[in-house]
């Protein structure tokens, strides 16, 4: 066998050698920017560049109103309680997410309520949804997985039927849409993330959109010490914390509507390239978007691998061989309800007392996080044409050896 065939796990030579691109970068419009906030604007409280980001990114999402927080996680904490949600009400989520999701929840004295995903987009199943609906349930929170748009409408029928909020968690979905419309504000409202990792970032950083002014001002309240907008400075009328934004991310932020414009049209032209090549290689699939999706932000590229193929190699083993080649691939997430955390005092949390997460088991979650999910960060769908092929070669020549096993 010649040494471009050998896999580099079996002494072979790799197919790549150099990196993607790094992630996050500056530009000199972020200089700029930071440097007039730094030199001529307020910091903190009043911040002209934090009022310029939210109104722009409330008008680039397609939404009436926005405002900006310190994280996604605080983001949501905050859309939960603007959403009325109280202690021992339950929020319906999917568990193949970041943790965060479901941490928002508890942080916001509710109880988590998991619902399996969709075996080929990987967002919370729409079919399943109301079989979870208890009179206790104030919010559904679909979560974009990877940048990729849930069944909006379904999603939003059902919630209106019950009388219940949808709150989108879109932390990974900037820029993407939903039958022509950018998600985010479909329901009450919608969070999004800027933490280092997001396709937007300054390096941590959050942000809440919607139509509805009086949802917004509550959530201003939480994020802004529990004070209202028409009150005075000194009058708090509920338990909320300093969540805002500082004037620099926001100004880091402001200097990324064109660039995210531009760096979405280079990941959808490498993700259709990886789509057209993987998707023909017995044992791959590609997550799917919904007929309706019209744009998804690639925050992650996920495969999804089928050991049956190649041989009953596990996916740890073939990720391994792929890395191994160049390309850097990840398992993700587990599900979120194995974690530790769920494991609570109930002393500390009284209203979970008749809640045992531990029972807690949703097959396509597990399969897909156990057995199946490969992952790309939006970082490699950065690269030329040609950086793209790097991991169609890569994953070529370790599906050729592995199926051929
Ligand atoms: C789906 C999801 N929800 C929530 C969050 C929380 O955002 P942050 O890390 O900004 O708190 C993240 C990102 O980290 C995420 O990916």
């Amino acid at each position: 066998m010649s040494n471009q065939k050998k896999l580099v796990i079996h002494g072979g030579t790799p197919v790549r050698t150099e990196p993607f691109p790094s992630w996050p970068r500056s530009t000199g419009e972020m200089r700029e920017s930071l440097v007039h906030t730094l030199e001529h604007e307020k910091w903190g409280v009043g911040s002209e560049a934090v009022k310029r980001f939210e109104d722009e990114f409330a008008k680039f999402h397609d939404a009436d109103f926005a405002i900006s927080t310190n994280s996604g996680t605080t983001a949501l904490w905050i859309a939960l309680k603007a959403a009325g949600v109280k202690a021992g009400d339950e929020v319906i989520i999917p568990a193949y997410t970041f943790v965060a999701t479901a941490s928002a929840v508890l942080m916001a004295n509710a109880i988590p309520v998991f619902v399996d995903i969709n075996d080929v987009t990987l967002n919370m199943n729409p079919d399943l949804i109301e079989d979870a609906i208890s009179e206790k349930t104030r919010v559904i929170m679909p979560v974009h997985i990877a940048g990729n748009p849930c069944h909006l409408t379904l999603i939003n029928e059902i919630a209106a039927r019950h009388d219940i909020a949808m709150i989108e968690d879109a932390a990974q979905a900037h820029g993407a849409e939903w039958d022509g419309r950018k998600v985010g504000a479909f329901g009450a409202g919608g969070i999004f993330s800027f933490q280092s990792t997001k396709n937007m970032s300054a390096g941590e950083g959050g942000i809440i959109v919607s139509d509805d002014e009086a949802f917004i001002d509550s959530c201003f309240s939480y994020q802004n010490a529990g004070r209202v907008r028409s009150g005075a400075w000194y009058e708090h009328r509920h338990i909320g914390g300093n969540f805002r934004l500082s004037a620099f991310p926001a100004a880091l932020l402001l200097a990324q509507f064109e660039m995210l414009e531009s760096d979405m049209k280079v990941r959808d032209q490498n993700a259709a390239i990886l789509n057209e090549a993987l998707g023909k290689i017995a044992g791959l699939s590609v997550q799917k978007r919904y007929s309706e999706t019209t744009r998804v932000s690639h925050h992650l590229y996920i495969l999804l691998y089928d050991k049956s193929a190649f041989g009953d190699t596990s996916r740890e083993e073939f990720i391994d061989a792929v890395s191994a080649e160049g390309i850097p691939v990840h398992t993700g997430y587990k599900p979120i309800y194995r974690e530790k955390l769920f494991d609570l005092d109930k002393e500390e949390f009284p209203w979970l007392k008749k809640t045992d997460f531990s029972t807690v088991t949703l097959p396509v979650t597990e399969s897909v996080s156990d057995e199946q999910a490969i992952w790309l960060k939006q970082s490699c769908l950065l690269g030329s044409s040609e950086d793209t092929l790097d991991i169609v070669r890569a994953i070529e020549k370790v599906t050729n050896y592995f199926s051929s096993v």
